[in-house]
């Protein structure tokens, strides 16, 4: 080989060396962001643990500050309130009710026909719709007169063609989904909003009185028969087809649960008779909080950005408004440490981007090669071609987040049934374990259990978790369809026919 030859051949080696090295340092740098993009995942999975020893002390917790909450007013940071509901329906109601079910983003108009004696709902109509955005921030007035027309246009449809006496005053069930001091069984003072609704000059007002002002503003002949809790709703649609319901549930936008108290265990309120010697207690449990509950800095992060900061702190981690935005705010993070969601994720900078059933939608996908995760981050966040490794640690995250959320209302609900001795785990401490435990049935209603089949099976799995396979088999978790609207008219139903 002449020098000439020597000089292309050395050349050509110091060039090929240099694109290896430069190959490998690429790979390392690649190799390290997917490292970061994978810690920030472990470091949140770490934070959200939730093994059942950790449950079983928020079970402890959310039965102490039951206590707490029922001996004063302030004692703890559940509310406990009063419900006025000593009678839950049975049956024998008998007539044409109708309920206004205001919930979050959506308000339901529905009517109900019962047959008296047993025979049940004979038929029932529902109508669902929209509560614009603006709405949610708007005054007293312009809110209720939306709400009373929206029921008036749905009555005049049901009652079109139908003999009716003219302008008979109808009984209507007030669902109202917000914490409320109830004044009796149809009156209450609005105490805060949550779930992102700021309707300022509500507050303190008796919401029942709003909107029979309201309807009667709008021609609407029409009276508050009850002013129910979603909650509250739900487990009167739960006891009306099952006398062993104690207690609902609802897990939706926001959350909450009630439950059925002696009333000798409402120290607060010393001395209130019922007739049947007990009430429905709506816990405001979105508000409840324990140093044991998993928090970690993303949840730190979303509180101080709420507008309702150091409140509804276990509502902020369970519940379907804050659910994908947790998780967005951990992509968020993988975005800014790595590079594997490429150069587009500046989307995912921006709040409540991510919606719950989206999230939920990514976490359920099957389809080969995460098809519809790499979809819906394209199609939604335009996060297009983002590799399939990248959309699996976006599953993760999806994962997590649901698991955490169904095991702590798991945690929640068992730490319910502790308190009023429905456990079965109380027997079986205080040696009364002859005879099978009773039977406890938990009406549950909205989509985060109805529509989420990941987080339906979690929260069954950590039920048996707490309890052991065989006490697991007595705690039922029993969907209740329309449960918070049906169940308000059935409770103007039941109060009405008492006056
Ligand atoms: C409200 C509760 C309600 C729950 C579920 C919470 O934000 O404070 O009153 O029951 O959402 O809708």
């Amino acid at each position: 080989m002449g020098r000439v030859g020597l000089g292309v051949a050395v050349g050509c080696a110091v060039v090929t060396c240099a694109i290896a090295a430069a190959l490998v340092r690429r790979r390392a740098r690649s190799w390290l962001r997917w490292g970061r993009a994978v810690a920030v995942v472990e470091g949140f999975e770490e934070g959200c643990a939730t093994p059942v020893g950790r449950l079983r002390q928020v079970v402890d917790a959310m039965a102490v500050e039951m206590y707490a909450g029922l001996a004063s007013d302030g004692g703890s940071k559940l509310k406990m309130l009063l419900t006025f509901v000593d009678t839950l329906p049975d049956g024998d109601e008998d007539g044409i009710y109708y309920a206004l079910d205001l919930g979050a983003t959506t308000c339901r108009v529905l009517r109900i026909q019962l047959g008296g004696r047993g025979s049940k709902i004979i038929n029932h109509k529902v109508e669902q719709h929209q509560i614009p955005q603006e709405l949610t921030s708007s005054t007293s007035e312009e809110f209720f007169d939306f709400i009373s027309l929206t029921l008036k246009e749905f009555v005049e449809r049901e009652e079109n063609g139908i003999n009716q006496v003219p302008d008979e005053r109808k009984e209507l069930g007030f669902t109202f989904s917000f914490p409320v001091r109830q004044l009796s069984i149809s009156s209450g003072v609005l105490i805060k909003w949550t779930k992102g609704f700021a309707i300022e000059d509500v507050v303190g007002k008796d919401v029942s009185q709003c909107l029979e002002e309201a309807m009667s503003r709008n021609g609407l002949n029409m009276h508050v028969g009850a002013l129910v809790n979603d909650t509250v709703g739900t487990l009167a649609l739960g006891h009306y087809y099952d006398k062993d319901t104690v207690a609902a549930v609802i897990i939706g936008t926001g959350t909450n649960a009630c439950y059925v108290e002696r009333s000798d265990a409402l120290i607060k309120s010393q001395g209130l008779l019922t007739n049947s010697g007990g009430m429905v207690v709506n816990m405001e449990w979105g508000n409840f909080w324990s140093a044991h509950l998993p928090k970690t800095s993303y949840d730190i992060a979303l509180d101080d950005e709420s507008p309702n900061r150091n409140e509804q702190g276990f509502e902020k981690m369970i519940s379907g408004m804050y659910l994908g935005e947790i998780a967005r705010r951990v992509l968020h993070r993988i975005a800014e440490e790595s590079d594997i969601f490429g150069e587009s994720a500046y989307h995912l900078s921006v709040p409540f981007i991510l919606r719950t059933p989206l999230m939920a939608a990514m976490h359920e996908d099957d389809s080969p090669h995460l098809r519809e995760v790499g979809r819906i981050l394209e199609e939604q966040f335009q996060m297009p071609g983002i590799s399939l490794k990248a959309r699996m640690l976006v599953v993760r995250v999806c994962d997590v987040v649901s698991r955490r959320a169904a095991r702590l209302t798991a945690a929640g609900i068992i730490g319910m049934l502790k308190k009023i001795g429905r456990d079965g785990i109380s027997d079986v401490a205080s040696g009364r374990t002859k005879g099978k435990p009773k039977r406890s049935v938990v009406a549950i209603e909205r989509g985060l259990y109805t529509n989420y089949s990941m987080f339906r099976e979690y929260t069954n799995e950590a039920i048996t978790d707490i309890l052991g396979e065989e006490l697991a088999q007595n705690v039922v978790l029993r969907v209740a369809e329309d449960g918070s609207g049906i169940g308000a008219a059935l409770l103007a139903a039941t109060y009405s026919s008492k006056r």
